[in-house]
């Protein structure tokens, strides 16, 4: 089991090191981790975020461990040398559309939650976020205008295809779990989210057992923190999903606490190909200082392990490791504790 490490910027590597800690606890057999160099770091030692040597380890492995990239030194580069590039790029490249992103509160830490008590108990949802298009992924620009001014400017757009595969990746989902779908779109105001909308109606007819519903993104934003418990599976495009996974975060307790997987079509002799990285950013301004909590890419190892690997049980362990974490009051400084990086990552690999 070849697992591709990839670290990257500021907090990267500190979180990354936690989880691999945590992934050799577990003495699995055969797995071998290689380590290879994403974003700033990549920039400034080969002169581009996503080098040719760190897309051939990707290809290579069976799985993708990523930290963070985002450095404010690289901020002025021109925008295909930027950092955020080689997450991009990696999704792009491999494929990689469909990106889970589950947010829950644990049972009894409804008091990390800045929402009420009664309110956050009901969080508990899986967020679906197609991964490689929209207008993350469309053409952009500058030009000037008639008037002569500096115009910057995206262009949104997603094909059916693109639609319908991710839609039966929620569907499927939701259909195993026995959970409602909410697809969240703008579909009052964009064409492209018309375009999804009448997909996913098309294909919610493979599914006739799941409950579906369609939402505009902004009521859904407001839903996501007062009424969370009435969203079980949420289906949405890769701009919305963005913001919509923070925002769920943000009502969890903290960004630190919620891992993701991008899954695509690729399997490999274990399981399906994936990249696994915690939600968050690199978080410059706590780099280097063992701060940053790293239990959202310890539990992103734990998706790895279901996803990747049928490691069923082991990812149990390290979810359930975690859970107990946190109700024994090991907290990093996001959820307003004293502990830090290595702490937690102990921590963790002593209730495994
Ligand atoms: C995320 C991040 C990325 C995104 C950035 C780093 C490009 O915010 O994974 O949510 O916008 O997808
Ligand atoms: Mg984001």
């Amino acid at each position: 089991m070849k697992i591709a490490v990839l670290p990257g910027d500021g907090i990267g590597p500190e979180v990354t090191a936690e989880a691999v800690r945590v992934l050799e606890a577990l003495s699995l057999p055969g797995l071998t981790l290689l380590e290879g160099d994403v974003g700033g770091v990549a920039y400034k030692r080969h002169g581009h975020p996503l080098p040719q040597e760190t897309l051939d380890l990707a290809g290579e492995a069976d799985a993708i461990l990523f930290g963070a990239v985002g450095d404010p030194s690289c901020d002025t580069l021109e925008r295909h040398l930027r950092p955020e590039q080689a997450i991009l790029g990696l999704r792009k490249h491999l494929g990689l559309f469909a990106n889970l992103r589950p947010a829950r509160v644990f049972a009894g830490l409804e008091h990390l939650s800045p929402l009420r008590a009664d309110i956050a108990a009901g969080l508990d949802m899986l967020i679906v976020r197609e991964l490689t298009g929209d207008v993350y992924f469309g053409a952009k620009g500058r030009r000037v205008s008639e008037a002569g001014e500096h115009e910057g400017w995206d262009s949104m757009s997603y094909c059916e295809h693109e639609v319908r595969r991710i839609a039966h990746v929620a569907f499927r989902a939701a259909a195993t779990s026995g959970l409602p779908l909410t697809s969240v779109d703008k579909a009052n105001v964009l064409e492209t989210s018309q375009l999804w909308r009448d997909v996913v109606i098309e294909v919610a007819g493979d599914y006739p057992q799941v409950a579906l519903d369609h939402m505009y993104v902004d009521n859904a934003a407001m839903q996501v923190v007062s009424h969370p418990e009435r969203f079980g599976v949420v289906l949405t495009g890769n701009l919305f999903g963005d913001i919509l996974s923070d925002l769920a975060s943000a009502a969890v307790g903290s960004i630190g606490l919620l891992p993701s997987a991008s899954l695509g079509e690729r399997t490999t002799a274990f399981g399906t190909f994936g990249l696994y990285e915690p939600i968050h950013g690199s978080a410059p301004d706590i780099a280097g200082q063992g701060k940053a909590n790293p239990m959202a890419t310890i539990l992103s190892a734990a998706m790895m392990l279901r996803h990747s690997f049928g490691r069923e049980a082991e990812a149990d362990r390290i979810e359930v490791a975690v859970g107990k974490a946190l109700a024994d009051g090991i907290l990093g400084g996001d959820l307003g504790g004293t502990y830090g990086t290595a702490a937690i990552g102990a921590a963790v690999r002593e209730r495994l």
